[in-house]
């Protein structure tokens, strides 16, 4: 009989059938009647009940199957007597492969608290909140693969180790086969790179986009999906060292096309997850109401993960200018009553609690926030034309065309732009932030041959794992987190 993952057999479910099915003990409970043993193999979120008589297996077999302990079990797929499930395996034959010693195996089977799990990030995979969140993130990976496929994007593969820092913000991890404690040094005492098998001081990617650039000024339209650093010291649930990022750009796209295009990818995703992690996402949001219930009602959430879900992807995501956006928060109540933490006024930075406002007090739904000062975004982006104006007759700074769309209960989650394709005005920005032209010649390249308007976005894969699966915090949603003080294996 050739063994079918518990995903399959339950789908086809051939009752009467004899069948093996493989996988890990949830948990086992014996009665007087019959030995009970619930199965599962990371396949669905689903286990098998497979049952024996009390009798039917040896003592020293029975002994080892504890939770945790992997085997292969053999029985015919029987309808079920108990409750909750259609149908269970009568076991006729077992084997188990591996046992799991019960006083040292730390998962036992009652709900651990996600810290706990962090400290055991090797074995969180075999819990069902875990198991549940790498299938939807594998989920929503392939539906990112489709998505550009139908669309007539080509994928391509940017490089890992470089020389540039794509967003100028100095937060790269050094890359070096030179001995730190001991590098050769240059006549003025600086670290010699040219001695370095890259011959030149390398850095790992914070971002594909200045080489996405060069693939979308000759493929067209292109995405990248990979992993990205950044060696910021942020200890927040929103930041990870190493990251995984999706950024299309594509030839011929301005601000407003870019941003139609990063609302239809983004609920078309959302919705394949809908779609195809059915049994996923019901575990998470039953899970998650569980929570919203040891909250203190005002603290609840009107919306369960199911219904958020839906609302964004039904919803057209409210678009507005920084400069309005502003305004709004200038003559909100927190601004009112002194309660932001960070005050606002034009040209400052938003932190997470302004964009939280917006998105989740104003609004009541995603936002996408364009047009924000040239000062604080980064170089590459295509200047306005016209400083902002509030309508009253202040006029602000200069303006780029940036865009970032806001997520409730996330925050920036896609941060984007029309890029500068005149050579000109690029190569002065450089110079006015202290980029050294000549170090990006192969990027100012595509301004002088053949430039055009472009523009792309950067989605960070885990902040939509995040929002998708309703967890709390984005190193729950990596298989192996890498943050400050987190990279053990
Ligand atoms: O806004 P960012 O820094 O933009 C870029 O890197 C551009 N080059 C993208 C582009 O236009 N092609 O990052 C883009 C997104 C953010 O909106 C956020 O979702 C995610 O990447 N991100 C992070 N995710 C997890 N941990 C971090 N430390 C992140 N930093 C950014
Ligand atoms: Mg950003």
């Amino acid at each position: 009989m050739p063994y079918q993952s518990i995903q399959q057999l339950l789908k086809t479910a051939p009752v009467g059938t004899v069948v093996t099915v493989k996988g890990w003990v949830r948990t086992k409970r014996e009665s007087k009647n019959a030995v009970f043993i619930a199965l599962n193999d990371g396949s669905t979120i689903n286990t098998i009940q497979a049952v024996a008589q009390p009798d039917q297996l040896a003592d020293d077999v029975l002994r080892l199957i504890t939770t945790g302990a992997c085997l292969s079990v053999t029985g015919e797929l029987v309808e079920s007597q108990g409750s909750g499930q259609a149908v269970e395996l009568k076991i006729s034959d077992v084997l188990v492969y591996g046992p799991a010693d019960p006083d040292k195996y730390p998962l036992q089977p009652k709900r651990h608290s996600l810290e706990f799990l962090r400290e055991i990030a090797h074995l969180r995979p075999r819990t069902n909140t875990f198991s549940a969140v790498l299938r939807i993130r594998h989920a929503l990976a392939f539906a990112v693969h489709k998505y550009f496929n139908d669309n007539g994007f080509y994928y391509l593969n940017t490089p890992i180790i470089t020389a540039s820092d794509a967003e100028g913000a100095g937060e790269m991890f050094r890359v070096t086969t030179l001995d730190a404690t001991k590098p050769p040094l240059t006549d003025d005492g600086a670290v010699d790179y040219s001695q370095d098998f890259f011959g030149r001081e390398t850095n790992l990617t914070v971002s594909g986009q200045l080489e996405g650039e060069l693939g979308a000024m000759a493929l067209g339209k292109i995405y990248t999906f990979g992993p990205t650093f950044r060696a910021e010291n942020s200890n927040t649930t929103r930041h990870l060292a190493e990251f995984w990022m999706i950024e299309p750009e594509i030839a011929f796209y301005e601000l407003d096309d870019n941003m139609a295009l990063a609302e239809d990818f983004v609920k078309t995703v959302i919705r394949y997850a809908l779609d195809h992690c059915a049994d996923d996402l019901a575990f998470l949001d039953n899970r998650l109401k569980e929570e919203e219930k040891t909250k203190k009602k005002e603290e609840q959430s009107e919306l369960s993960l199911l219904e958020k879900l839906r609302f964004v992807v039904d919803n057209e995501f409210q678009k507005l200018t920084y400069t309005e956006a502003i305004e709004i928060l200038l003559n909100s109540k927190p601004a009112k009553k002194g309660q932001f933490q960070y005050e606002v006024s034009w040209g400052v930075d938003l932190q997470s609690e302004h964009e939280r406002y917006l998105v989740e007090k104003h609004f009541k739904k995603p936002v996408i926030l364009t047009n924000y000062p040239r000062a604080i975004k980064a170089f590459y982006m295509k200047q306005d034309d016209e400083p902002a104006t509030n309508g009253r007759g202040d006029v602000f700074g200069p303006t780029v065309r940036a865009m970032d769309v806001l997520f409730p209960g996330i925050g920036e989650i896609i941060g984007g732009s029309q890029r500068e394709d005149n050579y000109d005005k690029l190569v002065a920005r450089m110079e006015e932030v202290g980029i050294e032209p000549d170090a990006l010649w192969w990027y100012l390249d595509t301004r002088r041959f053949g430039s055009a308007p472009h523009a792309g976005f950067g989605l960070g894969f885990e902040r939509l794992v995040l929002f998708v699966t309703g967890m709390g915090n984005i190193r729950d949603v990596i298989p192996f987190p890498r943050a400050p003080k987190q990279a053990e294996f």
